[in-house]
């Protein structure tokens, strides 16, 4: 997978559709020369203009301005005449940035690098090329890790500094990826969003400058993603050139492109740098997160389905990345903090006797909580709803042949708790400031051992008491008055540390992460937890759209998606209760709704929806997306949503079966029906399935090239189902 030319001191990655190609050039620099559709290894030095003014380094002295300037560097420093974004700044105890890294030598071989303390891809069948740079006058080592696993199409980068001069020095920036592409003809396709309104797409034309995402929130957030693709102007979901950048990172975040004076393309993608400082004394060592580079020559759809395949089998750890997810129900929207145990004994007896296998309680179970008000970080029941603790509640759940869940806020205290009170220096401030809350409640102090050990504990003693089997870990707002730079990098490796701990010594819990619904959804989460709940927003029109966006980079099988009521508690909107279930189908399939107040029909339609999740979740968990359809209209014009419909398909690793689901978004008068070309299938095979009534059997090619027809449906948002099974 990974080779050396000698004579051209060229290193070649290849991956099963695509090659990443660079050089070291005179004098060690590092040159990024290829990236895109496969290629056999072959000398590609003059693809660099080595020779060509501005490019001339060591021929021309007079000159090296203008190569530092435009050669494309592999990791890029500042202060030595690159102008464009450096990936890697350091600041010297005398203040200076300057830093010029060459090569020393390299090393290929199996397995890879695991960055330390930090969630990171794994597992066997990977080939690893680590380069080692140096900065001469200050002795600072950088480390260059590249990973391939066999079979997936995607680069895995991270890097790692050691000081191996004799002064201290700051680390400023170190962004895990940086690619000079030499090309201009690219739109960027990313994410943006607010609460309730996650991940809505964008897909703008490039223009000279730079265009960048961040968050410097304490977290991945809410309102841009640590996600973006450059594609090419015709590239569509299916057809064209895609490359994809995420980071395997759950806190602050910079995701960037530059299009320069040469009319090149400089992609980057790490850690947010502004606010960002890490003191590397002599002799110590930094490591930076991984990220996960993606081509992709069959559009859009082709880069998601790389990007589902290298988490699904070579980040997510929990067993449940293969094995079937209980279908659970939630009383968030059901009862908010309005319950006590009679509620709950009556929603445990109606999901049980509709087939639910989880009984999730969420916020509102411990110390006095019956508002948003207070006691986070007194995690123990609250006696006056549930007496007697836990034990009553789980006792009757268990007996109902149902599996018990709960819901945790570990990262955030309430100032009117026990904990505050006994613990007010536990919460993330500075000192003769104002302490900003944020739904009545300030961030604990993660980066503080005896923090994470006073919540550890209070964690421990409810999961030894009642049986979990699952756990909703929030987190439901962002950093204010950090006290130092740097404080929210090693906040984020506190939260890693407890959550190293709860899937080590709890194993077999299913934990499902939650930032106020997606403010943490990104690949470093999916480390620990195999699902993130994707939205506070249940409304399966707005659904669409953000698990359209949520599976650009995140497989479906993380993708929280819960059926609750209508009209919806976030919209208003009213729309069936099948399209929201089949909505649902596209992540991990729930109810978060108050299942006595449903009526028969309804009830009826639950047992239903349950044996039709089970029969097709090993579909949507391990086979590949095709999304047909697209709720945004991405022609150039920023987040237009496209109201017509929304389609996909689920497909077999193996093409012997498949799920497809189509939405009539809005319903137009005298319409023809609607022809839906499906795609995944197997040419050559015939599949039998059932449309509206009528059961069919067409060949894989029939059904791709000349599609299914989709009558007109009377309505807004319904919907069609079917699976497709090769005869
Ligand atoms: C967040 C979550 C919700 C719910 C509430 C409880 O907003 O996203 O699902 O758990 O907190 O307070």
């Amino acid at each position: 997978m990974i080779t050396y030319l000698e004579e051209a001191r060229q290193f070649q990655l290849d991956t099963p559709n695509a090659s990443y190609v660079l050089t070291i050039a005179d004098e060690g620099y590092l040159l990024h020369t290829y990236w895109g559709k496969r290629i056999a290894p072959q000398d590609m030095t003059d693809l660099l203009r080595l020779g060509e003014p501005p490019f001339v380094p060591s021929q021309n002295e007079r000159e090296r301005a203008s190569f530092m300037d435009c050669a494309p560097f592999e990791y890029p420093c500042c202060g030595i005449g690159d102008y464009r974004e450096a990936a890697f700044c350091i600041e010297t105890e005398t203040g200076a940035n300057a830093c010029d890294l060459r090569y020393v030598s390299h090393r290929i071989y199996n397995g890879k690098y695991h960055p330390r303390g930090m969630p990171h891809t794994w597992g066997n069948g990977c080939e690893s090329l680590d380069i080692l740079m140096r900065d001469a006058p200050t002795g600072i080592e950088v480390t260059l890790h590249y990973t391939v696993f066999l079979g997936i199409d995607a680069v895995i980068r991270s890097v790692s500094i050691e000081n191996c001069g004799d002064a201290d020095m700051t680390l400023r920036r170190v962004l895990s990826a940086s690619v000079d592409m030499d090309d201009d003809r690219f739109e960027m396709l990313s994410l943006y969003g607010s609460w309730a309104r996650e991940r809505q797409a964008e897909r703008l034309p490039m223009r000279h400058g730079k265009q960048r995402l961040d968050s410097s929130r304490g977290e991945s957030s809410h309102q841009y993603s640590p996600f973006f693709a450059l594609v090419r102007p015709e590239t569509t979901e299916q057809q064209g050139e895609a490359y994809g950048f995420t980071l395997i990172w759950s806190g602050d975040f910079m995701a960037q492109a530059e299009l320069t004076q040469f009319c090149q393309t400089r992609a980057q993608i790490g850690m947010q740098s502004d606010y960002f400082a890490y003191c590397l004394s002599t002799e110590s060592e930094f490591d930076a997160p991984e990220a996960v580079l993606v081509y992709s020559a069959e559009g859009i759809g082709g880069m998601s389905r790389s990007f589902h395949k290298l988490f699904s089998d070579h980040l997510i750890r929990s067993d449940y990345r293969y094995i079937e997810r209980p279908v659970l129900i939630n009383n968030w929207e059901a009862t908010y903090f309005n319950f006590d145990l009679d509620k709950l004994k009556t929603i445990a007896d109606e999901a049980a006797a509709l087939g639910i296998e989880l009984y999730v309680l969420d916020d509102g179970w411990f110390g006095k909580r019956d508002s948003d008000n207070c006691s986070l970080g007194d995690w123990t029941p609250d006696e006056c709803k549930l007496p007697g603790g836990l034990k009553p509640l789980t006792d009757y759940i268990i007996g109902k042949g149902m599996q018990f869940g709960l819901w945790f806020e570990p990262e955030m205290v309430s100032p009117d708790s026990n904990l505050y009170r006994a613990h007010p220096d536990y919460a993330v401030g500075i000192a003769g400031r104002l302490q900003t809350q944020s739904r009545a409640q300030y961030v604990l102090d993660y980066t503080r051992r005896d923090v994470r050990d006073a919540v550890w504990e209070q964690i421990k003693a409810i999961l030894d008491a009642v049986p979990v089997s699952y756990i909703k870990w929030d987190m439901n707002r962002q950093l204010t008055e950090v006290p130092y730079a740097g404080f929210s990098h090693a906040y984020m490796l506190g939260v890693y540390q407890m959550l190293e701990r709860l899937v080590t010594e709890y194993p077999d819990i299913l934990l499902e992460s939650c930032s106020g619904g997606g403010g943490r959804f990104d690949a470093g989460m999916l480390y620990y937890s195999p699902q993130i709940w994707a939205s506070d927003n249940t409304d399966a029109r707005d659904r669409l759209r953000i698990q359209y966006g949520a599976s650009l980079f995140m497989p479906p099988s993380a993708i929280g998606s819960h059926i609750s009521i209508c009209p919806n508690h976030a919209t208003g909107r009213v729309t069936p209760f099948e399209t929201r279930a089949n909505t649902a189908m596209f992540g991990t399939f729930g109810y978060e709704l108050d299942v006595t107040q449903l009526t028969d029909s309804e009830k009826s339609q639950i047992s239903e929806q349950i044996a039709q999740w089970h029969s097709i979740s090993r579909l949507i968990r391990d086979g590949g997306l095709w999304r047909l359809g697209n709720p945004f209209r991405l022609s150039g014009y920023a987040a237009q949503q496209n109201a017509d419909y929304d389609a996909w398909i689920f497909v077999a690793e193996d093409q012997s079966e498949a799920v497809f689901t189509y939405v009539q978004i809005t319903a137009e008068a005298n319409m023809k029906s609607r022809r839906i070309l499906l795609a995944g299938l197997d040419r050559e095979a015939d599949y039998a399935y059932t449309l509206c009534g009528e059961e069919d059997i067409k060949s894989g090619a029939y059904l791709m090239q000349c599609g299914v027809m989709i009558p007109n449906l009377w309505g807004d948002m319904q919907s069609i189902q079917f699976v497709l099974q090769a005869v």
